[in-house]
């Protein structure tokens, strides 16, 4: 893939982000320019209140983010919701969508309407398998917070064993075991976040309890962020950048019960190149958040170049009522555009 990279520029070709959660109305309008901005396309999440998980509303919803996003270069990718659906109604959806996401029931945000028990999803990912959908997967548990990945990677194994022509994504994977799991069954992938690259347990709850670090999965171990910076700094060949942007409003987040997700949308690109430039690894950057996505979903993205600087930028503290990752801090890359702009 044709990239440039010196000391003080580099220029991506068509980043792609995959795992974004939009939401809708006055939030999506806020949020969606932001990514439309930085990335070349994206998978929006499905978790609205009611979830998308039927055709239509997918439709509407496609129609509502091209209104957001309006005269950018961005292709939204779809996620249905996962319920049990018919070999019928996914036939329909198939050219609309890019996956369908499967949460276990009431492990995260707008997730109550999931799947309580896996094994009653087997009829309805046959059918994906037949027909080439991939399945996108909230892997957690029910149980110990800091093990509900770990005990999730049985059921991807049991999943990539029953349905070996199904493409499988584990998403925002946080721990050196899930990492472990990719090379043991060739139809396993794995989404990436710019947080959990960055963070540990300790960095959300070791002091003052930092609520705008607060997401699911919950950030675990160093030697887990570390296996996961080297999956994504090598890259691995099977994981992808999907950010896991997750805005929600502040009065949700400083709040007594604080609302799950980190919103890095602003802040992606420009982190992901300080810190691939200081692991001496900025020529693999449009790897790990184009290339490796565009192969394993087989998608061609909208042609868009995207030029970030080595000029420091300081975060703003707001975006309408969202606080966003690393906000007031000063981050050693930016993106071109931003220049000419007056602000957020
Ligand atoms: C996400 C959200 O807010 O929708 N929250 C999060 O902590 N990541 C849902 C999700 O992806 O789990
Ligand atoms: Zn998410």
């Amino acid at each position: 893939m044709e990239h440039l990279v010196n000391t003080h520029e580099i220029v991506l070709t068509s980043p792609l982000d995959m795992h974004i959660h939009f939401r809708e109305g006055a939030m999506l309008r806020v949020v969606a320019p932001l990514s439309a901005e930085a990335f070349a396309g994206g998978v929006i999440m499905p978790n609205l209140t009611p979830p998308v998980d039927g055709l239509d509303r997918l439709l509407q919803y496609r129609t509502e983010i091209d209104e957001a996003i309006a005269g950018a270069i961005f292709a939204p990718y779809m996620t249905l919701f996962f319920r049990a659906y018919d070999e019928v109604e996914l036939r329909a959806a198939r050219p609309h969508i890019i996956g369908v996401k499967l949460y276990p029931a009431g492990v995260t945000t707008n997730s109550e309407a999931g799947v309580q028990r896996i094994r009653d999803a087997e009829p309805t990912l046959a059918i994906m398998e037949e027909l080439g959908i991939p399945l996108l997967v909230h892997g957690e548990t029910s149980g110990f917070v800091l093990d509900r990945e770990r005990e999730f990677l049985s059921i991807y194994a049991r999943l990539a064993q029953r349905f070996p022509r199904l493409t499988i994504v584990m998403e925002h994977i946080t721990t050196r075991d899930a990492v472990a799991l990719l090379d043991e069954y060739p139809n396993l992938y794995a989404t990436i976040t710019l947080h959990h690259l960055q963070l540990t347990l300790d960095d959300v709850a070791g002091g003052l309890l930092q609520p705008h670090l607060f997401c699911k999965p919950i950030a675990k171990r160093p030697e887990d962020r570390d296996a996961l910076l080297r999956a994504a700094l090598a890259p691995h060949p099977r994981v992808m950048f999907g950010s896991d942007s997750a805005p929600h409003p502040v009065s949700a987040k400083e709040a007594a019960g604080c609302a799950a997700g980190v919103f890095t949308a602003p802040v992606a690109l420009p982190l992901l190149a300080e810190m691939f430039e200081q692991h001496d690894a900025l020529d693999r950057l449009q790897t790990f958040v184009s290339d490796n996505a565009r192969r394993i979903y087989g998608v061609t993205p909208p042609e868009k170049k995207v030029l970030l600087w080595r000029e420091p930028w300081q975060v703003p503290a707001r975006y309408g009522d969202v606080t966003p990752y690393y906000a007031g801090r000063t981050v050693a890359w930016q993106l071109a555009q931003r220049q000419s702009r007056a602000g957020p």
